[in-house]
């Protein structure tokens, strides 16, 4: 059966702590000058109906320093949906790569493509969810804090795609999730309902006072307050989530051992001030850095029967 990374709802908690796992594992021998090939010959397509820095190029990046490549398709020179349907196009992108990346508007876009491809699809980010985001955030507070158990991650902001996953990957993962939002922009009752089916008993805790939310928190993270397709919104967002940006003064009451955390890009002085993400608080960098390590064991996750032998393991 074909393995597709098309959200969370379908992704076991073992098989999250291993990808995390392996990721740190390719992390560490990148480090030491290592690339291994285990996906030599391999091809990964790209399909994107939105900008991308992060995610098109750590997943370029990925394939090619596992001995692989990469081809990205634009969406409007491809016309998938116009020039022929989405099955059609899934059935013959099938015959010539060997997993497709989806960057798309509609979550049913890519469930549609999973249902006609024969090949793994991944979801590199929808209206609904950024799923390669949160699991390598996670690797990112593994790797700062040295642990995930118990962990306080708060995001102050839109109940958004980027905020979904990771209240999915924190129930998966044993990290205590908390979102602090205006009440007309917490999670859609669709979403609470799906999670509340896929986690009974874990909660899914929403907070109108971001002071509040903040208290004990490990991890304070935010991301922009308009997505990508909500720009017309802007305005009435700005004003609804003025008094959710993090500064330095919400930082503070958060504790004194709190890290920053944002997804990219960043819109300065809106969600979060310049002070406090180039602050020392502030892994931002880090969290970018490890798209790369994380979509390479997801790759060779999705490719390969098997984690090469010569791999190793390394516990998330
Ligand atoms: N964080 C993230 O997905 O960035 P891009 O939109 O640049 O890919
Ligand atoms: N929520 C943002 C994340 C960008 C990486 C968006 O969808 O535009």
């Amino acid at each position: 059966m074909v393995r597709h990374f098309t959200d969370l709802f379908d992704l076991s908690p073992d098989s999250a702590r291993e990808l995390i796992g392996r990721a740190l594992t390719l992390k560490r021998k990148f480090e030491a000058g290592e690339r291994p090939d285990y996906l030599a010959r391999r091809t990964l397509g790209l399909f994107f109906e939105k900008p991308s820095l992060r995610t098109r190029v750590s997943f370029e990046a990925a394939i090619a320093q596992l001995g692989g490549s990469a081809v990205f398709l634009r969406a409007k020179d491809v016309g998938m949906g116009v020039r022929e349907s989405v099955a059609d196009f899934a059935r013959i992108i099938s015959q010539y790569v060997d997993a497709l990346a989806v960057r798309t508007f509609a979550q049913t876009t890519i469930e549609e493509l999973a249902r006609h491809a024969s090949i793994p699809i991944v979801n590199a980010l929808s209206d609904a969810a950024h799923p390669c985001q949160a699991l390598a955030d996670v690797m990112t507070i593994q790797e700062t804090l040295g642990r995930l158990e118990g962990v306080k991650l708060v995001f102050v902001g839109d109940g958004n795609n980027v905020a979904r996953s990771l209240a999915m990957t924190s129930a998966l993962l044993g990290l205590e999730f908390v979102l602090a939002a205006p009440s007309e922009y917490e999670f859609p009752t669709h979403f609470r309902e799906r999670y509340q089916a896929r986690f009974p008993g874990i909660p899914l805790t929403v907070v109108h006072d971001p002071r509040e939310a903040v208290d004990g928190a490990d991890v304070v993270y935010t991301d922009v307050w308009a997505s990508m397709g909500q720009e017309h919104e802007a305005e009435e967002r700005n004003a609804a989530f003025t008094p959710f940006q993090v500064s330095e003064d919400l930082l503070q009451a958060a504790g004194r051992d709190a890290i920053f955390f944002h997804c990219l890009p960043a819109r300065r002085g809106e969600e979060v001030t310049s002070d406090v993400l180039d602050g020392p608080r502030s892994r931002v960098i880090a969290q970018a850095a490890n798209r790369l390590h994380f979509q390479k064991a997801l790759l060779i996750w999705l490719m390969l029967d098997e984690w090469p032998a010569q791999q190793g393991g390394e516990k998330g």
